[in-house]
Order: structure tokens, then sequence, then C-alpha cells
């Protein structure tokens, strides 16, 4: 089959998507046929992100830089349409530094939102799919949790991204919205090509770290906590490859067009790994030994969050398919691409 004609799939407007996961999905969309408008603030990003992302997608992206929180930016992205859809994932996104900075986390993560939101009542845009996270789960009751668990975030982060969903639920309900909240587990790895990736300045996420330890920049990997009452007493978490991520949102952008209301999906593997497994797989994949040494447990870290992802595969027949051997591999691709620029 031939490959689509750029924007014959219509016009997405993309928050954020200069950064790590948005880029992914901007890629596959513009492969898809979408025409993508990125509005971020770089932020946490780069305008080189951008022009990677257009030359894999095949097209120029147009780019609005600015604040989310600005109504006037929003109307400069809005402008550029009409907009059919947009995927939200601008957000900051560190639980750990939100529990020191809960005011910038809360106008960014919940006053961007409702600017957003206003944004699209102004310009009459009515499908979303929000960048939710499994941290609206804090350490929940049941592993693999399921979406009717209780949500009970335990950070800022996650409180921000609790009222997110409830906001757009909020306005699903009023002006017949079509809204999707995708609640991500543990994003890893990197594009095939591995030309887009995580920037390595995320320096408190566990994947960046240790590809700093392998490729020599770092002399260990701090542990933090081994008796979290798992088996080998680090803490476990579902890590999902981001093009399996770019997919769902594919799949989640496609069922906005014929539905109306809110659904909240969780979007991970249902296998979880823990930090010692992790670090593992990072020694098969770069051939390097890993150092560690153990530091004490932080209070934000939970044990364990697996997701039970049944739900998105029933009802959109999404499912992940990659391995943690693939998110390593791309993982030290993309770092060994970063390293030689
Ligand atoms: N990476 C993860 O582990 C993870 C897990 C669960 C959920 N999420 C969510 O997914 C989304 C994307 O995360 P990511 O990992 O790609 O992060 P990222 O930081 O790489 O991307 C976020 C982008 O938003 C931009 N941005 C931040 N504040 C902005 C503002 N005020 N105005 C405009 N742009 C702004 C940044 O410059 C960046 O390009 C976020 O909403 C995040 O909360 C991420």
């Amino acid at each position: 089959m031939p490959d689509p004609q750029p924007g014959s799939r219509g016009t997405l407007l993309a928050t954020g998507a200069a950064g790590f996961i948005g880029s992914h999905v901007a890629v596959m969309a513009m492969q898809a046929g979408w025409r993508v408008v990125i509005l971020d603030d770089l932020s946490n990003s780069s305008r080189d992100s951008v022009d990677r992302i257009s030359a894999l997608g095949g097209a120029q992206v147009e780019l609005v830089q600015g604040d989310l929180c600005d109504a006037a930016v929003l109307d400069r992205a809005f402008a550029l349409g009409p907009i059919d859809a947009v995927l939200h994932f601008a957000a900051l996104r560190f639980p750990v530094e939100s529990v020191h900075r809960p005011a910038a986390y809360y106008r960014v993560n919940v006053g961007g939102s409702a600017a957003l939101c206003e944004a699209m009542e102004r310009h009459g845009t009515r499908r979303l799919v929000f960048s939710s996270s499994c941290s609206v789960y804090g350490q929940p009751p049941v592993i693999p949790v399921p979406e009717t668990c209780p949500r009970a975030p335990l950070t800022p982060y996650g409180a921000t991204k609790a009222v997110g969903e409830d906001l757009f639920e909020a306005a699903a309900t009023a002006l017949s919205w079509s809204v999707f909240n995708l609640r991500y587990f543990n994003p890893v790895g990197a594009h095939p090509s591995h030309e887009l990736g995580e920037a390595p300045r995320t320096i408190t996420n566990l994947v960046p770290v240790v590809m700093e330890v392998a490729m020599g920049e770092r002399d260990s990997l701090v542990v933090y906590g081994r008796e979290h009452g798992t088996p080998d007493g680090s803490c476990i978490r579902d890590y999902i490859h981001v093009m399996d991520l770019a997919e769902a949102h594919m799949v989640a952008l496609g069922a906005t067009a014929d539905s109306s209301g809110c659904r909240s999906y969780n979007v991970g593997t249902g296998r979880g790994y823990s930090v010692l497994e992790v670090v593992e797989a990072a020694r098969r994949a770069t051939g390097h030994a890993i150092p560690l040494t153990t530091g004490p447990a932080r209070p934000e870290d939970v044990a364990e969050v697996v997701a039970d992802s049944s739900l998105i595969q029933q009802e959109l027949g999404w499912r992940a398919t990659r391995s943690l051997d693939d998110m390593l591999v791309d993982s030290v691709g993309w770092r060994r691409r970063w390293a030689q620029r």
C-alpha cells in the first residue's frame, strides 16, 4: 500500500511532543497521514528534536514555541488548524521533584490542562488523548492494578494527573467530547532508528541513569532501598517500550473519532521487573558491568506497581509486544547515537 499523503488524515495538535513520548507518537502519526502541530516551550526538549521528528515523519512539523498556560500561545497553535484532535503530553513529570516544587507542578499540569480545555472549547475541538500516569494509584492494594482501583496518589505529580483526568472527564460530559486518559506505566526504550529517545539529562529515572553508568559517565547506580518486601528487595515496575506506548496512542486516537465520553486505560505490559532485573538486562544490552551501591529507601517510592492492561486490550485491541531486552537494546542504541552528536 502506498504511504498516506501528509495531512490526509487531518491535523493534530500535540502539546509537549518535542519531548520523549510525544516525539515518538508524533512520528507515528505523521507516518499514518496526520499533519502535526507541536506546542512546546522546549523547557525539557530541544528544537533539534523537532527537526528529527520532521525527518523521520517525512514532513515539516510546525512548532509553536510557548507556554501551555498562555491562552494566546494556545490560540496561535489552534489558528494553524482546524485542529481535529489533541494529544496532550506537555507537563512537568518528575514525581520526586514535585514533592519539592508542588506549585510549579499544579501550575503547569493542572493550570495548563485547564487552559487547553478552554482553548479546545473556543476552537471547537472535541477529541483528546491525555497523558496520565500510574502515579494516580500511589501504592495500589491490588497487583496487577485494574482501572477500578481507587486513585490514591502519593506525590503532587500524581495528584495533578488525577485532577487532569477529572477535568477532562467533566469536559467530556459537559461538551460531548471524546476523551481517552492513558495511564502510562514506566515508558523506556527509544525509536528503532535511535534518532529519538529520552533526553540523557533525565537524571532521576532508572534507565537513563543505568545508561550513564554503562557509558562510564557515572561510577555506580544507587539502588534506593533493598527491603521493599519484593523477591530481591528492590522496587518492581511495569516497564513499557515507548513504541508500544505510541501504538496505544494511535489506537486511542482512532477511537476518539466515533465515540463520546471519557475512558481511562492502564497502558503497561502486565509484567513487573525489579531494579536489579533491569540492571541485568542493561548489562546484557551493553556488555558492561553496572556497579551498584545501596541508598536509603525514598519515601516517594512505592514497592511494586504493575498494570492490569486487559481493559484496553478488550476494548481497543491494543497490547504491548516488545520485551525488556528490546527496551534496553533501543535505550543503548539511542544513548550511543546521542554521545556521537
Ligand atoms: N516518562 C514517563 O516516565 C511518564 C510516565 C507517565 C506519564 N508520563 C506523562 O507523559 C507526558 C510526556 O512525558 P515525557 O516523558 O515525554 O516528558 P518530557 O519532559 O520529555 O516531555 C514533556 C514536554 O512538555 C514540554 N513542556 C513542559 N512544560 C511545558 C509548558 N508549560 N508549556 C509547553 N510545553 C511544556 C517540555 O518541554 C517537554 O518537551 C507527560 O504528561 C508525563 O507526565 C510520563
